[in-house]
Formats: structure tokens, C-alpha cells, sequence
């Protein structure tokens, strides 16, 4: 059979998926496979002047039709994608990149003059988690026109300018995933390389009686099966040592991700042939599936240590007495559901052996966290792994914790072969981490006049069967409970349950995203008491420079949430029956834990290297601290170089998560690039510096959690945000209007992008998305997610506001990553209030315009509050 790829013939002899023709046996590697069941639209192509899927039809369809695919492209139309989505910003993580830009070229091809909803049509097929759609259109749209008016590329990019702090720029890596020629892990070729997977438990409880594994020895393709026995250290965990390598005999399984055992073939699709081979023996025990039946005196033990994986108690003031003077009080019980972080790029890892060592290539959030644990994991020195970071499609928090990387590192280390494991969607989707859901009652008050006087709140959420970052996730979830309100009464108790169920860990805004949903519903309905409306009353209660946090921290001029919301007012008053809702969010992991951003300036070839760990999951931080570089030192994008992360040449700036990259990595490059522009001062010029190397580093002081401090700097900065929903006549949600008060802005065109594509987010958040999980068992495919497509998305509107001050660091630039999203779905709770008069306490809300996967159970009563208080020892 021969079919023509980007007018060059092919023969293939086996008839597989025309995605597996394009990727393993040509070599085109744009083309990405994200999914399994032909609904994410990375693998799209153009065929026969048509886009299809790639994946879901077999090469011999094909045969007498020309393919085309972006590495296909001519000369003329790649710099024009380049420069359109590098222009306006539609580039993140870029893994569905090449697929949209083909999208856009079938359509543009038949429609030089498509308009906005032409484009909107056009890419509906592909997914894209990170940018919200918006800046996708406009590159789409910008393209079209370059085509048209036959703008000259070269004259638009050859002299670029010195770029500053807020200044609109491509990001240094747009090019790269526009035309696909980025490596993303699966995309990592090594000659010898073979595949490794895991035999996964059959059970979410179970205990595991034997392992026969001498029948997949045998088969002709095996190269090694591994088991428990096989590990030098059995346990792993990003902060808690608690998650097994692989199951061992005689020991009882958590939930159906647990592996058994780890065969390697050099035929991939042998794999799943080998692992049928293997024969466990279990007796199949009764899943913990709830944080309440987990809490029962009689419940099982997951782990030794019991079910409660973390407590968190958060107390200042007389609650009780405040409580009892406020005029109006509310009680409500909340419940949201998983939330799947659906990042287009499943997980994938490669390791290879070298010398004494291995080196790693991974998809991840820090490439330090896998050099730590592998290590361990092998009792191996830290420098013996090598771990380096390939393009990351998409984390949102949930490439956190490893996945596929240790059982990778684990079989390379035994073959002493290159080996790859990844997973397939369906894998990703049943093994990797959750949104956590939780259990919530609040009670809050205010005083006749709309004060807010105190809030008592109960949470629980199920953090599956491990630990991951369930306790810090409850903590932040309880620390900002309270919302960015001037009130100092809190009485806020966690609890993060272990249950048989998948693992829930970090997820973009990291247990607030729960906790405010249920604060902000409560401040609607005291509102109405009071006879306020939902925007004076937040006016009239939020923390300006001077006020107290509910967590003590007295907040500095660095504070715009009362800007955020004077952004919105006119918008609230025009649009009879908006939601509106207001969102905090810490920068820096902060609570006295160690927190350091670090980097190295290197002069080499005539350009400066940014060296930094800090990862990027499509935020862009490459982006982020070459404007901080540049906003310091007189140097013009084409003499900056941002290097890939690596643990043997970027210094360690810790992981990708608790939005802390642009203010602790960004203040230590700022640091750095002072020393380069002290050093540039007695020189004449950047090519006398050559060789030299500029290192600092930034570890701001916080205050631990249970500090006696009245009042205590939690984090070293809080970002802000206030959101305002507005519904069509059918419904639907027709715009949102966003204002943020994220410090000094860092390349706005990027900054609105994070925005736009958190809002997308919260907004499936709100309305379609739910994981759905049964008797420990997920439940759920891709295509069941909920997740929203272009046409499905509404007009989104982002604002920055300005405080009264800015963080003395990083430029005043504080996190964006998170509070993106926090205040979307109580917004759209409070918009579907005004239009049919119910209040609604679980997510996804019921009965919108929008065909939820499921829609949520009625609350069920938290009876579990005097139980938890007595298992601690509280009393009142
Ligand atoms: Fe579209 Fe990341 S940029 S999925």
C-alpha cells in the first residue's frame, strides 16, 4: 500500500491507524496522539483537501489521497502560523497546536475570508485545555489576513526592540509548537528503545494472594517482568513516602491504579499480549468509596497510619460569640464532585541508562521532584539521575506527581535498555490525580448592616487512596475559606479522608477553587438578608491595605480586590440578573515552608542562558523571566536563551505549582540579571562577558501554620479576582467579564491567555465536567468529561486592575496561574439564581442550559461534624 504524505510516497505494510503510520513508521511527529477515542483532535490532518482524524481510520483509506501535515507546509505558509499564533499569544502548552493550525489551513484553504464564527466552526473538533479558545481565533483569523494581503514575514519580525515587564511578545517557544518540531516526551526517539507497562490491580481493594509471572517470561517478546521484589525501595511519594512502586504479595491493594508488576517488550504492541500473561490470584475485598464511611470506627485501615490523611484547624476569634450577635446567619451544605485536569498530553516518560546512572527525560512540574524520588526509589546519589524536561502538554497540577516515570527509571535501571512508558488516555484518566471533591457546611454571618461577623465551616474531602498533596491542598482550602473578606472569627476544621477511590492531589487553584464556591453561595443569600445586593455587599466587606485577612495576615498596598470589583460595577448594574463573585489566591507555597526561586545568568556564544528548573506546563515562565531579564538588562529577544530545565545544568527553583514560578523565579532572575547589569557597566560590550556566569536566588521568610504570631505573614503575596457572568437569553452563558489583580502584568498578551483558558475552565467546572467514579471504579472516558469546545465557549472579557502597591519582588508580577478560575463557578451559581430563583450547592450545577455528564446528587447531610470535632479532641 502506498499512501502520500507532504507529496512525498510511502509504502506501508501494515494497515494500522493512519496516526501510527504518520508518527512510528514516517516520522511526522506534529501529529499528536492525546487521545483513544478520536475526541481530543491532535492527531487531525488534512486528507484529500478534508480534516480528519488521524487516529480513528486506517492508513488504506487513505491510499489515494494527498496528506498533508504541518511539517508538510510550505516555507511561505509556516512563517505565517509562527508569526500569527506567536503574535497573539495562542501558544501554552502547544500540544494541540499543530492540529489547530491545520484546522485553521483546511479552513482558510476553502475560505480565505472566514470570519470569527467561520474559525470558531472550523476548530471545533480539536480541544485545546490551556487557552479558552479566543487567542486560538485571533492567530487564525491573523493568518488569513497575512495570506491575503501577502504580508512580508521578515519585515514584521527582523528588528525586534528591548521588551519590557507588560509588553505584548511572543513567547521564545511559539515557534517550535506551532509547527509541531517541539519534543514532547513521546516524541523522544533513542535507538534500542523499548516499552514498558504496568499490570494494573483488577480491584480497588484487594488482597494480593499471588503473582505468577513465569508464563509472561516465557513469551517470545518479553524482555523482563518486574515486580515489588525488584525495587530497592518499594515507596514513593511527592511529600509522603506512602505510594507503592508496585503491590507486593500478601499486601492489599488501594485503588485500581496500583500496579503489580512491569513487563518490557521492544514491540509496543506486545505489551498488553505479555501483561494477560501474568496471573494474580486476590481476594477481593469491600472498597472504601466515601471520607464518611472511611471515618466509621469500623472502617478498614488504607493505610497503617488510618484513614485520616490530613487534619487542618484554623482558628482565630470567639466564632461562637460572633455568631450569636450576628443579625443574620446562614447554614449550607455544599458538595463538588473530581475534576480531571484533561491536559492534551497524556503522560509519558523515557529513561536510558548511562554510566553508573540513568537519565530521564519527563513530562513534568519539576524535574528536581523526579530526580529526588527516583533516586530514592533506586538508593541511588541524587546526581546519578539526570533529569530532564521535555515540552509539557498541559499539568494544571496533576504532573506533580510522578506516573510514569519511576516504573520508566525502574526497567531501564534492570535492562540497562532505553525504555519508554506511557499512558494511554483511558490509563491517564483512571490512574493520575484529581481536583479533590469534598463536603462542605459553612455557617456565616453578618451583622444588620452587612458586616461580615464570623464562619464556621466543616470540610472533608476524599483524597483517594494516597497521599499526594491532599494535606496541603485541605490546608489551603481551610486558610482561604474565609475569601478576601475583613472579618477575624474563623472556625474552619479539614479533614482529607483516604478512601479506595483514585487519588486526588493538585489541581489550578488547589483547594480554594472548593472552598469558595461554598464561602461565595453563603455571601449571596446573606446579601439578600440584608437587603444588599451581591456587589455592595462585597464592597462593603472586602480587605483593603491595612485590614486583616480571616487568616490574620494584615494585607499590604499590594491588594486590589475593591479595584477588581469598581472594574466591574458599571458591567454589574448594566447586565440585570450578572453572577458576580470574587476569588484570593497565595503566591508562593509560603506557611514558613522553604520556598526558593533560583537561576543562572550564563554568557556563551554572545547571548545570555536563563538557567532555572522552574517547568513550564504552557504558562509560559520562558516567557515570564525573559522579560524579567530584559525589563533589567538592555538585551533584545534574539540575545536571550531560556534552557530546557535539567537537573545537571538549571539550578533547582522548585515545582511548578502554588502559582510561585513568576514571583520566586522571577525575583532570583531579576537578581541575577542586576549582577549582568553591574558586570555590563564596566564592559563594552555583552561579547566581553563571555564565559562569565551570574547566579542568585530568592527564598522569601513566611510564617508557619500554628504560628502564636497575632498576625502572621502566611505568603509572601495573594492575587485577586473578581468574575461577572452573564447569561443569554437561553441560558447560556453569553459573557464573562474578568478582573484581575495580579501585580504588575508580565507580557499581557500571555497574561490574558492564562486568564481566558482558566475561565474555560471554571466554567466546565460550573457547568459540564465531572469524573465519575463508582465503587472505586472511574467511569469515565475523554469524551465523557464534559470538557468545552470553541463553539461552546462564550465572549470573554479579562481586565487588569492596579492596587494601591506592588510586591517589592519580581517586579510587583505576583501569581496568575490559579486565581484564574477560582471565581468562575460561584459566579455562574449566582447568575442561574438570578434567572430562575434556585440556589444551588453542587457542581456541576443542575438544571442549566448546558447537558451535564451527570447531574449532581442532592447534598447529602454532613452528619460527621461531632464526630470529627471529638476524634481530634475539639470541644466548644
Ligand atoms: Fe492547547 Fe495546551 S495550548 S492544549
Amino acid at each position: 500500500m502506498k499512501i502520500t504524505v507532504n507529496g512525498q510516497d510511502y509504502s506501508v505494510t501494515d494497515d494500522k491507524p493512519l496516526l501510527s503510520v504518520l508518527r512510528e513508521e514516517i516520522g511526522m511527529l506534529s501529529v499528536k496522539e492525546g487521545c483513544d477515542d478520536a475526541t481530543c483532535g491532535t492527531c487531525v490532518v488534512i486528507a484529500g483537501g478534508k480534516l480528519v482524524k488521524s487516529c480513528s481510520r486506517k492508513a488504506s483509506t487513505f491510499e489515494n489521497q494527498k496528506i498533508i501535515t504541518t511539517e508538510g507546509l510550505s516555507e511561505r505558509e509556516k512563517d505565517v502560523y509562527v508569526e500569527a499564533f506567536g503574535e497573539t499569544g495562542a501558544v501554552q502548552c502547544g500540544f494541540c497546536i499543530p492540529g489547530m493550525v491545520m484546522a485553521g489551513k483546511a479552513l482558510l484553504d476553502k475560505n480565505p475570508d472566514a470570519n470569527r464564527d467561520d474559525v470558531t466552526k472550523g476548530i471545533r473538533l480539536d480541544i485545546c485545555r490551556c487557552t479558552g479558545y479566543k487567542k486560538i481565533e485571533d492567530a487564525i483569523l491573523l493568518a488569513g489576513q497575512m495570506l491575503q494581503d501577502d504580508t512580508d514575514i521578515t519585515a514584521i519580525t527582523a528588528p525586534k526592540e528591548r521588551i519590557r515587564m507588560t509588553d505584548r511578545a511572543h513567547r521564545p517557544d511559539a515557534a517550535e509548537k506551532t509547527l509541531g518540531t517541539g519534543l514532547f516526551a513521546d516524541d523522544i526517539r533513542i535507538a534500542g528503545m523499548v516499552h514498558a507497562k504496568a499490570l494494573r490491580s483488577k480491584y480497588p481493594r484487594a488482597v494480593v494472594n499471588t503473582i505468577e509471572i513465569r508464563k509472561a517470561q516465557a513469551h517470545p517478546d518479553c524482555i523482563a517482568v518486574l515486580t515489588a521484589g525488584d525495587v530497592p525501595e518499594n515507596k514513593i511519594g511527592h511529600i509522603v513516602n506512602d505510594w507503592d512502586v508496585m503491590i507486593r504479595v500478601g499486601d492489599t491493594t488501594r485503588y485500581v491504579g496500583d500496579a503489580l508488576a512491569l513487563v518490557a517488550t521492544a514491540d509496543e504492541g506486545k505489551l498488553d499480549e505479555i501483561l494477560a500473561l501474568i496471573e494474580v490470584d486476590y481476594t477481593e475485598l469491600e472498597p472504601v468509596t466515601t471520607p464518611q464511611d472511611a471515618l466509621r470506627a469500623d472502617a478498614p485501615l488504607i493505610h497503617e497510619r488510618g484513614n485520616v490523611c490530613a487534619v487542618e484547624h484554623v482558628n482565630r476569634g470567639d466564632v461562637r460569640g460572633a455568631l450569636a450577635r450576628s443579625a443574620h446567619v446562614v447554614t449550607r451544605k455544599f458538595k463538588v464532585p473530581w475534576q480531571e485536569h484533561a491536559f492534551l498530553e497524556p503522560e509519558c516518560a523515557v529513561a536510558e541508562p548511562v554510566q553508573d546512572g540513568l537519565r530521564l527525560y519527563t513530562s513534568s512540574q519539576s524535574v528536581y521532584d523526579e530526580q529526588r524520588e527516583i533516586s530514592r526509589m533506586l538508593k541511588l546519589a541524587p546526581e546519578k539521575v539526570r533529569s530532564t524536561a521535555t515540552l509539557v502538554g498541559g499539568g494544571f497540577g496533576g504532573k506533580e506527581d510522578m506516573s510514569v516515570q519511576h516504573h520508566a527509571a525502574l526497567m531501564a535501571w534492570h535492562t540497562k535498555k532505553p525504555v519508554r512508558v506511557k499512558f494511554s488516555r483511558q490509563e491517564s484518566l483512571d490512574y493520575h490525580v484529581k481536583r479533590h471533591p469534598m463536603d462542605m457546611e459553612f455557617t456565616v454571618g453578618c451583622d444588620a448592616d452587612g458586616h461580615l461577623t464570623a464562619l464556621r465551616a466543616v470540610l472533608i474531602s476524599d483524597t483517594g487512596a494516597y497521599a499526594s498533596l491532599g494535606g496541603p491542598v485541605l490546608q489551603r482550602a481551610c486558610t482561604h475559606a474565609g475569601g478576601p473578606y475583613n472579618f477575624q472569627n474563623v472556625d474552619i476544621l479539614g479533614l482529607a479522608m483516604h478512601t479506595n477511590n483514585p487519588v486526588s492531589g493538585a489541581f489550578r487553584g488547589f483547594g480554594v477553587t472548593q472552598s469558595l464556591f461554598a464561602m461565595e453561595g453563603c455571601v449571596n443569600e446573606l446579601a439578600e438578608m440584608c437587603g444588599l445586593d451581591p456587589w455592595e455587599f462585597r464592597y462593603l466587606n472586602v480587605v483593603r491595605p491595612g485590614d486583616e485577612l480571616p487568616n490574620g495576615q494584615i494585607v499590604d498596598d499590594a491588594v486590589g480586590i475593591a479595584e477588581c470589583l469598581d472594574s466591574l460595577k458599571g458591567d454589574f448594574y448594566e447586565n440585570q440578573g450578572a453572577g458576580l463573585a470574587i476569588g484570593i489566591k497565595n503566591t508562593g507555597v509560603g506557611v514558613g515552608l522553604v520556598d526558593t526561586g533560583r537561576c543562572l545568568l550564563s554568557v556563551e556564544g554572545g547571548k545570555v542562558h536563563i538557567r532555572t528548573s522552574a517547568a513550564c506546563m504552557g504558562q509560559g515562565i520562558g516567557s515570564v523571566v525573559q522579560h524579567m531579564l530584559s525589563e533589567t538588562v538592555d538585551l533584545t529577544p534574539d540575545l536571550i536563551v531560556f534552557e530546557t530545565p535539567d537537573t545537571a545544568r538549571t539550578p533547582d527553583s522548585g515545582t511548578s505549582t502554588g502559582s510561585r514560578q513568576t514571583l520566586l523565579t522571577g525575583e532570583a532572575v531579576r537578581r541575577a540579571a542586576e549582577q549582568l547589569r553591574d558586570a555590563l557597566a564596566e564592559v563594552d560590550g555583552l561579547d566581553q562577558l563571555e564565559g562569565r556566569e551570574f547566579f542568585s536566588e530568592f527564598s522569601p521568610s513566611t510564617d508557619p501554620m500554628g504560628t502564636s504570631k497575632a498576625n502572621p505573614v502566611s505568603h509572601v503575596a495573594y492575587s485577586f479576582g473578581a468574575q461577572l457572568v452573564i447569561l443569554d437569553d437561553k441560558g447560556e452563558v453569553a459573557k464573562v467579564i474578568a478582573a484581575f489583580d495580579v501585580g504588575t502584568v508580565v507580557n499581557q498578551q500571555a497574561a490574558e491567555g492564562q486568564i481566558e483558558g482558566g475561565v474555560v475552565m471554571g466554567l466546565g467546572y460550573a457547568l459540564t465536567e465531572e469524573f465519575k467514579v463508582e465503587g472505586g471504579y472511574p467511569k469515565t472516558r475523554y469524551g465523557q468529561l464534559g470538557l468545552l469546545r470553541s463553539n461552546k465557549t462564550p465572549e470573554i472579557e479579562v481586565r487588569f486592575v492596579t492596587s494601591p502597591g506592588l510586591v517589592p519582588y519580581a517586579y510587583g508580577a505576583k501569581g496568575i496561574g490559579e486565581i484564574c478560575l477560582i471565581p468562575t463557578a460561584p459566579a455562574c451559581a449566582q447568575a442561574y439564581y438570578n434567572r430562575d430563583g434556585k440556589r444551588r450547592y453542587s457542581l456541576p450545577l443542575e438544571g442549566t442550559h448546558y447537558k451535564q455528564v451527570r447531574p449532581a446528587k442532592a447534598v447529602p447531610p454532613l452528619q460527621i461534624q461531632l464526630e470529627t470535632e471529638s476524634m481530634i479532641g475539639r470541644s466548644e
